[in-house]
């Protein structure tokens, strides 16, 4: 499979405003902070990023008993994330080998990370090591195979395989964590709508989707090229856009 290299997206990655807004009160932390009462908690955002989500949950859970951690193999985005929030301690690590001992955190969040690993049995034996008995990983993606109209693939088709080739289904998810011996519970949050395609443009001009960085410059051209056709021709073209993400909530018991 192939890579994405983050050093060249770290400086346009904030600009897509979908992924500043979309992201909320972690719900999942909140229950899990009020079920098991501690004097500290010990979290992972777990390829981190610019810290987009470590910035709104600690704004949110505002307090001292949170030990806030961010792990992330991009020197650059690292770099983003140290600039937006303090007290975070960040490492610059592969997930597939990581630098903390055994059972160390209470929660780990994995935001739209996990297709990159190349080696996704070695990240779940890892993740698996340094989370507590008790404690929650939670896995946050887009669901691939259950949107394969999604405008992405509807302009840049080639980009469908390539992520085919990233991304494990739900099932097998669901299989290589609980054999592990987490408790797993997995929820696809589906949508179909009317997308107007020139709301997308941007998004695909800027070129921050991992996935079209791993197409040919030739295929993003001309999928770019068909998406500005569409708008020239109409400028509110809409076309059938569906979006599925996957939440799986894994503890290990
Ligand atoms: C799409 S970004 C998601 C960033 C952040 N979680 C968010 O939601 O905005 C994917 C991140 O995974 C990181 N990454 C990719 N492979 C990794 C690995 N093997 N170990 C740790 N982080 C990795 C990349 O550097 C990048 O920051």
């Amino acid at each position: 499979m192939k890579t994405t290299n983050y050093s060249k997206i770290a400086e346009k990655y904030d600009n897509n405003q979908f992924r500043v807004d979309e992201i909320r009160f972690d719900y999942d932390l909140k229950n899990y902070i009020e079920k098991d009462a501690k004097s500290k908690y010990t979290v992972l955002d777990l390829s981190c990023g610019t810290g987009l989500y470590l910035e709104k949950q600690i704004n949110y859970f505002d307090g001292d008993n949170i030990n806030w951690n961010g792990l992330d193999l991009s020197e650059k985005m690292l770099k983003k994330a140290n600039e937006k929030v303090k007290n975070v301690e960040f490492t610059n690590a592969n997930v597939e080998d990581m630098p903390y001992g055994s059972e160390n955190f209470d929660f780990i969040s994995n935001n739209y990370a996990f297709h990159h690993y190349r080696n996704k049995q070695q990240a779940l034996n890892e993740i698996y090591r340094v989370l507590q008995k008790g404690g929650i990983y939670k896995l946050h993606n887009i669901a691939i195979h259950d949107m394969p109209k999604w405008w992405v693939y509807h302009y840049f088709p080639t980009a469908y395989y390539e992520d085919l080739k990233r991304f494990w289904n739900k099932e097998v998810i669901f299989n290589e964590l609980s054999t592990r011996g987490l408790e797993v519970n997995l929820k696809i949050e589906y949508r179909m709508e009317n997308a107007r395609v020139n709301d997308y443009l941007n998004h695909a001009e800027n070129r921050d989707i991992s996935v079209l960085t791993l197409i040919s410059d030739k295929e993003y051209e001309e999928g770019l090229e068909r998406m500005k056709y569409d708008v020239k021709t109409n400028p509110d073209k809409t076309i059938v856009n569906d979006f599925a993400e996957m939440f799986c909530i894994a503890k290990k018991i």
